[in-house]
């Protein structure tokens, strides 16, 4: 078995993303004496160098490295997460295989100059990543600064797929080997609409440039595949490092939660790597960026199974790559670290330690800014250093939830293809609204795959999910027998694993468990908005959807009062049994959406939180060191936060009995007594 801590590593990850190639080596001394005084345990180095290590084919300079690894370690004490600089080849390997670079699906090639400009089926690519990679293991597998590997940087991002003839060659491979016949691809695709049918793999190329609509199998095969080849990538220079450092857990940074980034399956992904890490930058967007926060490290944990998982990257302060990108308000750097320690993080790193001079991300924060150590930014990282620190006994613990919400990159996948019934639903809109009901309700979220074990939940959300295979259906149906309360969201259920309508009425995969069926779609235009009462007279709201719902088993408990759907039940609720499975048809409101989910947790009996405030969230961390309540405040009030047991405070050292105070946009986190 790997490791799945980082090796040496006795307390929490606090660091950065370290480039010490842009700086002169005087530089360096200053770097680490200033990581002591912030304590940093670990940072993250070598990931944009292979322009360094390999100045030209075949010629390697391991010096630099060498000496900055020894500065570490020997004088310092901070571990190393070594990157392998795959995601950036020199301009030299450019040069000697143009072929490299990737093609975008109207034929575009394009240029070296930035980073990730990679086709991953090209074999030069690949053989020059594995080579750079086991020069690096060979040299600096016994190195006692070596505490993980980083291969590579977000793969999926900037380039998820390429459309090269390498890449068409692979693709045809990869068909042959999921089916075996051509015949067996003409059935899942579909190809006798509009004449498409293949003869011989031979014919088949990547979904290129078309005139109108694509074949949506082959699309949805092409995700598939493109997301499968950046893993064989990154399995082949995991196992690589394995088999040269064993002993060196193997990680490669996600970034769960972007909505941006949505092209790799990362529930495949995290049965890969040995610890699960994530990239998190807040998106402002005008919503409220903590809530995504959260989102995006229940997802990580999720994936992680459970696990603990490390936040690799974050930003002190503002971004540089989004429209607008704000400073963080005081204190808000700390919150949002504490928040992700919270939900299973043994640690927060940051993007970057110090902050460049030059090239593309000059105006991103660091933990050393341009304005030195004489900066609130600096001051703030030294306070959260010795935060972090004061935490340390939480390593290894687990973050209880309370319900689950399913999760399917590959269902988005098939969701996003052209032609659906509305351009204005969005599967990522609704899991982000039911996610915050839930937030906003004080409930801790797992997230699981929809054919993943649910007996461990009282309440499953299933916010839209159009892709459901026949499997999952099932899954739900057995969960929902055997006591389970289960919440779907409209337009879920709809299609299989190919993009192909289930047999019957929709929705196919869930009929059965929702106790109704639906025969048609009738999405509202823009701005649109219709009424839905309920059966003691309240009103709700919906946009963008309507559907008419036949019930055949379920009982209406919302009907539609106006718009063309007029008298269909557009919320209902089956008993099915030992438990019930809740149907709502339309987008509901944030008002709508809490009724309905208030209803819901009574089913599943989970008691409403009544003591906190909104934007006050508690999650509790548990293992053989403990229980840690996390308090984490984002109002601008102090709080106090009821406990009902006693315990120490481990930020402020006080003891807290009854309560914990928790002033204004701060964390308080106690350790439970026995
Ligand atoms: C990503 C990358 C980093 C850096 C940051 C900036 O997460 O991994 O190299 O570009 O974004 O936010
Ligand atoms: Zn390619």
């Amino acid at each position: 078995m790997p490791e799945t801590t980082p090796k040496g590593l006795t307390r929490l990850a606090f660091g950065g993303d370290y480039n010490p190639e842009q700086w002169p080596e005087t530089v360096w001394q200053e770097d680490v004496r200033l990581m002591r005084e912030a304590g940093v345990t670990m940072v993250s180095v070598g990931i944009f160098s292979w322009a360094l290590l390999e100045p030209s084919p075949g010629a390697y300079d391991f010096g630099w490295l060498d000496r900055l690894l020894d500065l570490l370690h020997d004088d310092h004490g901070i571990r190393a997460d070594l990157g392998t600089p795959t995601v950036a080849p020199p301009a030299w390997f450019y040069r000697a295989h143009p072929e490299a670079l990737p093609v975008t699906a109207d034929g575009t090639r394009y240029e070296f100059g930035s980073r990730g400009a990679i086709c991953h089926s090209n074999a030069d690519y690949r053989a020059a990543a594995a080579n750079i990679t086991t020069r690096l293991a060979t040299r600096y597998a016994d190195h006692p600064a070596l505490a993980l590997w980083h291969v590579h940087n977000e793969y999926g991002v900037p380039v998820s797929a390429c459309y090269c003839d390498s890449c068409a060659a692979h693709f045809r491979r990869w068909l042959t080997d999921t089916y075996g016949t051509v015949d067996a691809l003409n059935e899942a695709w579909g190809t006798a609409f509009w004449g498409q049918r293949y003869a011989d793999f031979d014919q088949i190329n990547p979904p290129r440039l078309t005139p109108t609509v694509g074949n949506p199998g082959q699309a949805l095969d092409y995700k598939r595949f493109a997301d499968a080849t950046l893993r064989e990538n990154f399995v082949a220079e995991r196992d690589i490092l394995h088999r040269l450092a064993p002993g060196i857990p193997v990680t490669t940074n996600f970034m769960t939660a972007l909505s941006q980034c949505d092209s790799v399956d990362y529930w495949a992904w995290g049965r890969e790597v040995d610890l699960v890490t994530n990239d998190h930058y807040l998106i402002t967007d005008g919503r409220r960026t903590h809530v995504n926060l959260a989102m995006a490290a229940d997802l990580t944990r999720s994936v992680a199974g459970g696990a603990p998982w490390l936040l690799l990257e974050h930003s002190t302060s503002g971004v540089n790559w989004q429209p607008h990108n704000p400073a963080k308000a005081p204190g808000q750097m700390a919150r949002n670290s504490l928040a992700h320690v919270a939900r299973g993080s043994e640690g927060a790193m940051f993007f970057q330690w110090r902050q460049s001079r030059r090239g593309a991300e000059k105006f991103h924060s660091s933990m050393l800014p341009h304005g030195g150590t004489d900066t609130r930014v600096w001051r703030e990282v030294v306070e959260l250093g010795s935060a972090v620190d004061s935490l340390r006994t939480i390593r290894g613990t687990r973050t209880r939830a309370d319900v689950a919400v399913l999760w399917d990159w590959q269902s988005w996948w098939a969701q996003n293809l052209q032609w659906r019934p509305s351009e204005d639903h969005d599967p990522r809109e609704r899991a982000d609204a039911f996610y915050e009901a839930l937030y906003d309700r004080h409930l801790t979220v797992d997230f699981a795959h929809p054919e993943a074990d649910l007996s461990a939940y009282p309440l499953v959300v299933v916010p839209a999910l159009y892709l459901m295979t026949e499997a999952a259906g099932n899954n739900l149906k057995e969960y929902v027998d055997n006591g389970g309360t289960l919440v779907v969201s409209y337009f879920s259920g709809i299609v299989d694993e190919h993009d192909a309508v289930h047999d019957g009425p929709y929705p196919g995969a869930l009929r059965d468990v929702l106790g109704l069926t639906v025969e048609e779609f009738s999405p509202l235009l823009k701005d649109d908005r219709v009424r839905i009462t309920g059966p003691d007279g309240s009103e709700l709201t919906g946009e963008v959807w309507s559907e008419f719902v036949v019930p055949r088993g379920a009982e209406t408990l919302w009907t539609y009062a106006d718009g063309l759907t007029a008298g269909h039940p557009a919320v209902t609720r089956h008993r099915l049994g030992e438990g019930s499975a809740w149907y709502v048809s339309t987008r509901l409101t944030a008002q709508g959406l809490d009724a309905v989910l208030g209803l819901a947790a009574d089913d599943a009996r989970i008691a409403p939180c009544t003591d906190l405030p909104r934007d006050v969230e508690v999650v509790c961390r548990t293992g053989e060191s403990g229980t840690f309540l996390f308090a984490v405040n984002h109002t601008a009030l102090d709080t106090k936060v009821p406990l009902d047991a006693h315990g120490t405070e481990l930020l402020t050292g006080e003891r807290a009995a009854g309560h914990v105070s928790v002033p204004a946009g701060t964390v308080r986190v106690v350790r439970l007594d026995g």
